[in-house]
């Protein structure tokens, strides 16, 4: 097999694939998508912090200038979303959009929201645990984080069932090539989660509530403000990328478990090696399989050189896997201590949301650890047709 981000049995095992590619062609050129693959973990990294290199190009040059065609006007009200929020820009813009949301997501802000967190997990695994199983990602791995950021910036409960198909079609833009139907489902998404999210920022302004987007929508104290573009730009990433990764860590790290039940004994046995285990489990299987980055000045690359306007896909799962960081890196080892993976990114784009999702995770995995100790599998799971955001359809278990 060879890397072919399309075909099922790739997204499936993608492992061997990766080897070759970090022993053979560490830096390789891609005709179908016409990107340069990074294997290696130390280049994957570097990459991620060298500020040659940006999540967009848009504030240096064109598109014509990168070779690049003008984004088609259909796709108009789905860049504007994207590229209003942080993920999509580059300093200084992304700097001041980060300074700003940051504040909410400091390591002892979200401390704060741990009891709360614990008891949603808590409640979800006991209903999960009574009924005796069924799917674990549609009833515990998503609601989680779903009502965890959907309360956080204070959508009303009866609204939170649109945030999950918005963000999921909205998602298919960040596959490999997305076909035009699947480019029309993300447009119509982002559309009408901007809608949705424009009269929910404007009630929370003239009505603020103790909730984030009554926050972010008030100046700080050094006078500045998110524009409404901005505002909702914001929720939508944070909605988007608040629970996406997250559920899938829940789903491909109980898979993970379920298949090496040593492992699984081992941390039944001793919960204490949670933290450790969950790092493991996103490394092991890293839930964000690749990240893209354009070339903004020419660079070389393991002795390759790649110029200006070039794409570079990052091969996250494979950098989880490389040899040169990791002892027996295909061996899950829920206790491994130096674990340097590289699933939250690095750099200025290093996930903002990492300490929310170590709490969510620590506390659902924490919960299915004590109320279910014998939970089993129930039938074989099957993967999601996705290869950038890697996860399972479902994941059938008894109790
Ligand atoms: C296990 C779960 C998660 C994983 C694996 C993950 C992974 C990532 C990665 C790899 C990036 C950087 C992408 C790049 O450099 O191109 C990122 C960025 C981001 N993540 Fe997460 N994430 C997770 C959970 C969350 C949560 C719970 C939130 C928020 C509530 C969140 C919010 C963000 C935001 C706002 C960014 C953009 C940061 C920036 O551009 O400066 N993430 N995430």
């Amino acid at each position: 097999m060879h890397f072919d981000p399309w075909n099922p049995e790739f997204v499936a095992h993608p492992y061997d694939v990766y080897a070759e590619l970090r022993r053979e062609r560490p830096v390789s050129f891609f005709e179908p998508t016409g990107q340069w693959l990074v294997a290696r973990h130390a280049d994957v990294n570097t990459l991620l912090r060298d500020r040659r290199l940006g999540r967009s190009y848009l504030h240096v040059a064109g598109h014509a200038e990168f070779g690049r065609p003008d984004d088609p006007e259909f796709q108009d009200p789905f860049w504007r979303v994207i590229r209003a929020g942080m993920l999509d820009v580059e300093p200084p813009v992304h700097t001041r959009l980060r300074r700003l949301v940051s504040k909410a997501f400091t390591p002892r802000m979200v401390e704060a929201l741990r009891p709360k967190v614990a008891r949603l997990a808590g409640d979800l695994v006991d209903r999960f645990a009574e009924r005796g199983g069924g799917d674990l990602i549609s009833e515990v791995a998503e609601p989680l984080p779903v009502t965890v950021i959907a309360e956080m910036l204070g959508v009303p409960e009866a609204d939170r069932h649109l945030l999950r198909p918005w963000s999921a079609d909205i998602c298919g833009m960040y596959e490999l090539n997305p076909s035009v139907e699947a480019q029309h489902t993300a447009v119509r998404a982002a559309s009408e989660f901007s809608d949705y999210l424009v009269g929910l920022a404007r009630a929370r302004r003239a009505d603020p509530g103790d909730d984030l987007i009554s926050a972010l929508a008030q100046v700080t104290d050094d006078g500045d403000t998110l524009t409404e573009e901005e505002l909702v730009g914001t929720c939508v990433l944070l909605l988007n990328a608040g629970h996406e990764a997250t559920v899938n860590v829940t789903g491909n790290g109980w898979w993970s478990l379920l298949r090496n039940p040593g492992e699984l004994e081992r941390l039944r046995a001793d919960h204490g090696l949670l933290p450790t285990a969950i790092e493991e489990l996103m490394r092991w299987d890293t839930p964000l399989q690749m990240f893209e980055r354009w070339v903004l000045e020419d660079i070389s690359v393991g002795g390759v050189d790649i110029p200006r306007g070039s794409e570079v896909a990052l091969l996250f799962g494979s950098a989880n896997r490389d040899p040169e960081v990791f002892d027996d890196p295909d061996r899950l080892d829920v206790g491994r201590r130096d674990n340097p993976h590289i699933s939250f990114g690095a750099g200025i784009h290093f996930c903002l949301g990492a300490p929310l999702a170590r709490v969510e995770l620590a506390e659902s995995f924490g919960a299915l650890l004590r109320r279910a100790p014998k939970m089993e599998l129930a039938a074989e799971p099957e993967w999601g047709p996705g290869y950038v955001i890697r996860g399972l359809e479902s994941l059938q278990v008894r109790i």
